[in-house]
């Protein structure tokens, strides 16, 4: 069975077991910041496992396409991929356990045929601090489901997965307990991690085992369903999601329980041809077979390179069916990474033209199936990817001719030449550096710091352009200077948490031995309220925040970032954004042009030495740091 016939099949099924299918959602969702794309097929449902009624009932099932970036760097092993289908069926209040354990072990052996005998499981553990009991009525509604296919299904106590690499599995032992890391599932994570207000709960994975040579125990421990081996391979998830987190990070249980299930197509397709490696199904395979005659290299000994091309121009081109193009801020600038990084890749096995026009159409043919609602702009898809190979393979020669012509005579490759690389010829720093390796250049060990002293050095000279736009009010970029920035990032953002959230700052002035900070609120600060904001700052900068920048198109910096800014009618269409912390949930995000330390540990202790009127409404902060 191949991935169209196991999309197909499974809408039979659940049409059979009385579910309606519904359209997959875009990758990107408008309307929800939350997540760069559609991660999961509860996605587009959050607000009907919230209690909404869905005007299609109370048993769903769809195929979503779903995106993760953050995997992209495991994708090289034999399973993970950024871009995958995801199977999903959900009851909004209607079957919970039983019904769905059933259901789903039944699709697996009936309808897909897999070997029962080869299918693990794993339930929740339970929680103690967060009061959330062990799942015994799960492991035992599959304790029941296995005897019935004629297998004495013995349970085992894991715990947390490097427990499992230490023990193993034992004699029988086919239901495995894990705690929150592995069975609780929310879209942050385990129970620590789900976002207020989100729905969650704990969950039941289903794994199919490759078999004991598969696991390379060297690596990755002994195998268990949650080890990282070969071995075991997760091939779907359901979700008893009855929970839902609240402000006091307490969690509540939900008027109506649901299932949430997603069961990866790609994965059992690979499960149903019993290969471990799932860039051998019938997706994947003949982008695989197109890129060994092209390299005239093997997949065997390529497997790295030709998973990571595979994938990363399926991805590219789902993005760019959906109308993306690429570009350097969000959205644009994931599909632009894909496709720069399949670029690479090909490169490393020796291809160094334009390649896309006879892969791309592949990839087309295999998401042929895929609905309007996902693919609304297949038609221009290849056309901009192609610009975007030409452009960048124009790039690429061109910084690559100058490396070479810089490390001739076995010059070490320094910071300030990768800025001049990147600068002069938009030869990214992340290629220099990966050149270095692959060509063997030595590199110079300072090459970070080089590089941001080349890059305050050119903002200087370049300020007057910007002056008025980003009053960075930085008299130098001298280290000293660069701290005091961004202190003054975390004390408006302390300031705006602490008194007021609608704080703005009012003009500031930097030099390296204080920041003079002013702002608008109704009145003095008291002695508490400027302690408690130097203690604030203070905690910033002991948690050793990260600093991070990129460039976004104003509207989504403003309305989707939710940067701050001052002068949003005098910025220009692309801009600069500061996050402090957490990318997903900063401490600090404001619009500048920096620069920036790139960790806030290094800051020093703030003190906060005056605090007075400046003029009308606009108080002002002297303050320094030791
Ligand atoms: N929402 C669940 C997942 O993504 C099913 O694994």
């Amino acid at each position: 069975m191949d991935t169209n016939e196991i999309r197909k099949k499974f809408f039979e099924f659940q049409i059979e077991n009385g579910h309606k299918v519904i359209e997959p959602a875009p990758l990107v969702l408008e309307g929800d910041p939350t997540t760069l794309f559609t991660g999961s097929g509860m996605q587009p449902l959050l607000p009907y496992l919230l209690g909404k009624e869905h005007p299609d009932g109370t048993r769903l099932c769809d195929s979503q396409p779903s995106m993760r970036m953050q995997d992209i760097e495991d994708v090289g092993d034999p399973r993970h991929t950024t871009v995958f289908e995801m199977l999903g069926n959900w009851s909004l209040g209607d079957y919970f356990k039983e019904e769905q354990i059933r259901n789903f072990f039944k699709f697996l052996t009936e309808t897909v045929g897999l070997d029962p005998k080869r299918i693990y499981v794993t339930c929740f553990i339970g929680n103690e601090k967060y009061g959330i009991p062990k799942d015994t009525e799960a492991a035992e509604i599959w304790q029941k489901v296995f005897k019935e296919a004629g297998i004495e299904a013995k349970v085992a106590e894991i715990g947390t997965a490097a427990e499992g690499d230490k023990r193993g599995i034992k004699e029988g032992e086919r239901i495995f307990f894990y705690d929150d890391h592995e069975n609780w599932w929310s879209r942050g994570g385990g129970c620590e991690s789900t976002p207020i207000g989100d729905p969650c709960g704990p969950d039941s994975e289903v794994f199919y085992d490759f078999g004991e040579d598969k696991q390379d125990v060297e690596k990755y421990g002994l195998a268990h369903p949650a080890s990282d081996g070969a071995r075991f391979m997760e091939i779907g998830n359901s979700v008893f999601m009855q929970y839902r987190r609240l402000e006091d990070g307490s969690f509540e249980p939900l008027e109506k329980k649901n299932v949430d299930f997603g069961g990866g197509l790609e994965r059992i397709a690979a499960a149903a041809i019993d290969s471990f490696d799932v860039f051998k199904i019938s997706l994947m395979k003949p982008i695989i077979d197109h890129l060994e005659k092209i390299s005239g290299k093997s997949y065997e000994n390529n497997t790295d390179e030709m998973r990571v091309i595979a994938d990363h121009i399926r991805g590219a081109y789902l993005l760019a069916a959906q109308g993306l193009v690429p570009s350097n801020k969000a959205h644009g600038y994931a599909m632009r990474r894909l496709l720069r990084r399949a670029i690479l890749r090909a490169l490393d096995l020796g291809i160094s033209s334009n390649f896309l026009a006879e892969i791309v159409p592949i990839v087309t043919e295999n998401y042929a199936d895929l609905p309007d609602s996902v693919l609304m702009h297949r038609e221009s898809a290849l056309e901009t990817m192609l610009h975007e190979e030409n452009a960048f393979r124009k790039t690429l020669n061109r910084g690559l001719k100058e490396l070479a012509k810089i490390t001739r005579n076995n010059k070490i490759l320094d910071g300030k030449d990768i800025f001049m690389l990147q600068d002069t010829y938009g030869f990214p720093m992340e290629l220099s550096v990966e050149e270095c390796y692959r060509q063997g250049i030595e590199l110079s060990k300072d090459y970070i710091k080089e590089f941001e002293a080349a890059l305050a050095e050119q903002r200087k000279r370049s300020q007057t352009a910007s002056k008025g736009m980003f009053k960075g009010g930085l008299e130098d970029h001298g280290e000293q200077t660069v701290k005091y920035h961004t202190a003054c990032h975390l004390l408006l953002a302390a300031l705006q948490k602490i008194v007021a959230p609608d704080i703005c700052q009012k003009g500031s002035n930097i030099t390296s031995e204080r920041v003079r900070f002013d702002f608008n609120v109704d009145h003095k600060l008291t002695d508490e309220e400027k302690k408690a904001v130097e203690d604030q700052v203070n905690e910033w900068i002991k948690e050793d925040l990260p600093v991070v920048f990129d460039e976004y198109d104003k509207d989504y910096a403003r309305n989707s970032l939710k940067a701050h800014g001052e002068f949003w009618d005098k910025y220009p269409d692309v801009l600069k954004v500061y996050t402090i912390g957490d990318f997903d949930n900063p401490v600090s995000r404001e619009v500048c042009g920096g620069p920036h330390v790139e960790h806030t540990g290094v800051i020093g202790h703030f003190k906060i030495v005056k605090e007075e009127s400046s003029s009308a409404g606009v108080r002002r902060i002297k303050a320094v740091i030791e």
